[in-house]
């Protein structure tokens, strides 16, 4: 039996508490909470599980070294050399560095990582003749630094390119929602596949698709091609695959009485929706309609409404008073015993008439966000 090691599973601010019940649900064992990241502990096995399945996950990540102490560029370079990278990877690996943090008194990260590569690539040289080499753009090899005062977290990026990028998003709009957090929404709105699921202003549609994806128990990463783990010296493609083929086998149809609808009033973001429907194999569960919001009605049924509305931030502020208000105003007289979740760049209940019943504080890219459920009676 392979050991259990630790494993930190990174997202967004405000998400680590539903990545933890994930991790729970999947088997990882003693998920703890961090910012913007769980750390948990499993086996390989577990690893590649996480990255297919972890739907509120960005990237996982296999700690390796906790260096302390650091008070100087030389003391750096020597604890990085000391590592056994050779026992990780091959020498004809392409890598990456990602940096964050900063170390107290030694200069910007860019200078950390010139040291932190020198101290690499001297190594593989001396133990084996060959070195790696650097690519910034499709680096197979993924290398995580997180600096704190004088410590240094060096952990391998199991994911490689972000676990976001699903490999079924074909074409988007100007501001489409990170499937992570659509993801994410999903399940803090505590939508389980069992009431109609509407998302009313879709744009490329990747609401009700993380929806179908949940509801049918697709792993969201069965799309990717690649991960880094794949480039690792111990990976076990044969382990990989069966881990995958049993993923698959799980995978069943959404109740069939169970609608889950996108609307949008504009037809070419339809259009979009739909071909990513399709790559992601729930075009058969997913309906896409051209629709203006203002002329809809509720179908018959309870239904859960998830949606972002447009927040231009260009809009004045009293038009966007206007198109809440509009929105209330639609939801109460047109979506009676509906459920209704918007993630807003400003607080709603007044337009509403009353507070939310929950409300999330997140993060959409740059921007502090609300996501806030009211029951409409
Ligand atoms: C922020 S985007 C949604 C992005 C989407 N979640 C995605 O993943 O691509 C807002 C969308 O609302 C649509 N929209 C704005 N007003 C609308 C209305 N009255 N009815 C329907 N859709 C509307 C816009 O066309 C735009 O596609």
């Amino acid at each position: 039996m392979e050991e259990n090691f630790k494993i930190i599973a990174t997202t967004f601010k405000g998400l680590e508490q539903t990545l933890a019940e994930e991790v729970r649900e999947l088997g990882g064992q003693r998920p703890k909470t961090l910012v913007r990241a769980v750390s948990f502990y499993g086996d390989m096995g577990f690893l590649y599980k996480a990255n297919l399945k972890l739907s509120t996950a960005l990237r996982i990540l296999r700690p390796i070294a906790h260096l302390r102490n650091i008070k100087s560029v030389a003391v750096l370079y020597n604890k990085i050399y000391d590592i056994p990278w050779e026992e990780y990877f091959d020498a004809d690996k392409t890598v990456f560095f990602h940096v964050s943090g900063r170390l107290d008194g030694i200069p910007h990260t860019h200078f950390v990582s010139q040291k932190v590569k020198d101290a690499l690539v001297d190594r593989f040289r001396d133990r084996t003749g060959r070195r790696p080499r650097v690519d910034n753009r499709e680096a197979q090899i993924h290398i995580n630094l997180h600096m704190f005062r004088d410590q240094m977290s060096v952990a391998l990026d199991s994911s490689g390119d972000p676990l976001f990028k699903r490999g079924y998003r074909k074409a988007t709009g100007k501001a489409p929602l990170n499937e992570v957090l659509a993801a994410g929404l999903i399940r803090l709105a505590g939508w389980k596949g069992d009431r109609h699921l509407i998302d009313p202003m879709c744009g490329s549609g990747t609401i009700p698709i993380e929806a179908a994806l949940q509801a049918m128990q697709v792993p969201p990463g069965i799309f990717r091609e690649s991960f880094s783990f794949m480039h690792w010296k111990d990976f076990d493609a044969e382990l990989y695959e069966h881990i995958r083929q049993a993923m698959l086998k799980r995978v069943r149809e959404p109740f069939e009485m169970i609608k889950i609808l996108g609307y949008d009033k504009d037809g070419r973001m339809i259009d979009k929706a739909r071909m990513n429907a399709e790559a992601a194999g729930v075009d058969d569960f997913v309906r896409f309609e051209q629709k203006d919001f203002f002329r809809t009605e509720k179908i018959p049924g309870p239904v859960t409404l998830i949606f972002n509305p447009p927040y231009d931030q260009r809009l004045s502020l009293r038009d966007k008073e206007d198109f809440f208000r509009r929105v209330a105003a639609h939801l109460k007289e047109h979506y009676r015993w509906s459920t209704v979740w918007i993630l807003s760049d400003i607080p709603l209940g007044r337009y509403f008439g009353r507070r939310p019943f929950r409300t999330y504080k997140l993060v959409n890219g740059k921007i502090d966000v609300f996501f806030s459920g009211f029951n409409i009676e």
